[in-house]
């Protein structure tokens, strides 16, 4: 109810949010949400993996008078001066932009880097400076590394296994140190394995739902990567909405904390590729192939399920949707959107 609540306070009341990497899969769905309530946002984007037209499609989903309610910068925030433009006059910061893939921090750590820690920082001070109520970035399950246990806990991190785990491990310890040193709390969501509407289908580093779901609309190979027991938490975009709407108008002691965003469930590979053959079969796409399995890839963590009871607990988050709802309530937009 907490979240059904907030929402609901929001819409009579009059904020400004700041959302980064807004053209990208994350953002876009952050933007769709606060405009449907009544907020104002800002959104930064150097559209380096985000697209015009997933803020089209934002703007074909809200009213004329919502839309009027979002500003875009196209800006950089490896660049302070972009960052600080963006930060100004603004109430709630959901910083998502970033290079996100493990494998394109493996062929070019140098941008991952440039992106994720320089741009991350930029942003952290260029908040603090605008003197913003609350700053959420996106975390990452990739913190975990080689850490065995699962469910993963917070608190129990191992060594990273990519550049890319590295950046968004960097970026919790610079929060933490931002707290100590400035009094400045962040909070950071570590995100496993979201995936919804707007998600990227294309590209060498697109995410395992809608690589395998367009392959399949379009009936070419599926390839896993492994023995297919590889396994993840898959998290609907709902859910992580709801994750940071919560953690951003949280209270001062759920702050400068990290939290699991996730379902709390573990699939394999194998699994997916089932559920998502049966949930397109219901909409009369068969896939008759067999999954063509290929290497493990390098920097890949072997499993993953969050522990979410921290979450819960401390900024009321109640994940609504199961990876097999997400499932259904995305595929529609997969649909639509084959190439
Ligand atoms: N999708 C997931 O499962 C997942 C999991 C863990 C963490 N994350 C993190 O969540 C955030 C959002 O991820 P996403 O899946 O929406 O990815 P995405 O690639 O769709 O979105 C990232 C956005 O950031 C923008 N961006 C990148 N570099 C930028 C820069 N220098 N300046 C301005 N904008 C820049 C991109 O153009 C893009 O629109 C990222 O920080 C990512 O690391 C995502």
């Amino acid at each position: 109810m907490r979240y059904h609540d907030l929402c609901t306070r929001l819409e009579n009341e009059s904020n400004t949010w700041l959302i980064t990497g807004v053209a990208g899969f994350i953002g876009s769905n952050l933007l769709e949400h606060l405009l449907q309530l009544n907020q104002q946002v800002v959104g930064l984007d150097n559209f380096a993996t985000g697209h015009q037209h997933n803020l089209n499609e934002v703007q074909s989903l809200v009213s004329r008078e919502q839309w009027s309610c979002f500003t875009f910068i196209e800006g950089d925030i490896r660049n302070e001066e972009d960052c600080k433009k963006a930060c100004s006059g603004v109430d709630y910061i959901l910083h998502q932009a970033a290079l996100g893939s493990v494998p394109r921090s493996i062929s070019d750590p140098i941008t991952t880097n440039a992106a994720n820690i320089t741009g991350f920082i930029n942003m952290l001070v260029a908040a603090r400076d605008a003197g913003v109520k609350s700053f959420t970035y996106a975390a990452s399950s990739s913190t975990y590394g080689d850490h065995p246990a699962l469910p993963k806990m917070e608190e129990n991190i191992g060594k990273p296994l990519s550049p890319y785990a590295v950046t968004k491990y960097v970026n919790e310890l610079y929060a933490d140190v931002f707290s100590r040193s400035y009094g400045f709390n962040a909070i950071g969501l570590r995100y496993f394995n979201i995936f919804g509407k707007r998600q990227d289908p294309n590209g060498a580093y697109a995410a395992v739902i809608p690589k395998w779901t367009a392959a399949m609309v379009s009936g070419e190979d599926v390839f896993i990567n492994g023995d297919g027991e590889t396994s993840r938490d898959f998290c609907f975009i709902e859910n992580a909405v709801q994750a940071n709407l919560l953690a951003a108008t949280a209270d001062e002691s759920a702050k400068n904390e990290v939290y699991n965003v996730a379902v709390g469930d573990r699939t394999t590979l194998n699994i997916l590729f089932d559920s998502l053959k049966e949930a397109l079969a219901e909409s009369s796409v068969v896939y008759e192939k067999e999954p063509v399995y290929r290497d493990f890839r390098p920097g890949d963590v072997r499993h993953s399920q969050a522990d979410i009871s921290k979450a819960a607990s401390k900024l009321g988050y109640a994940p609504e949707y199961r990876i097999r709802e997400g499932i259904a309530k995305a595929m529609p937009w997969y649909l639509d959107h084959k190439s």
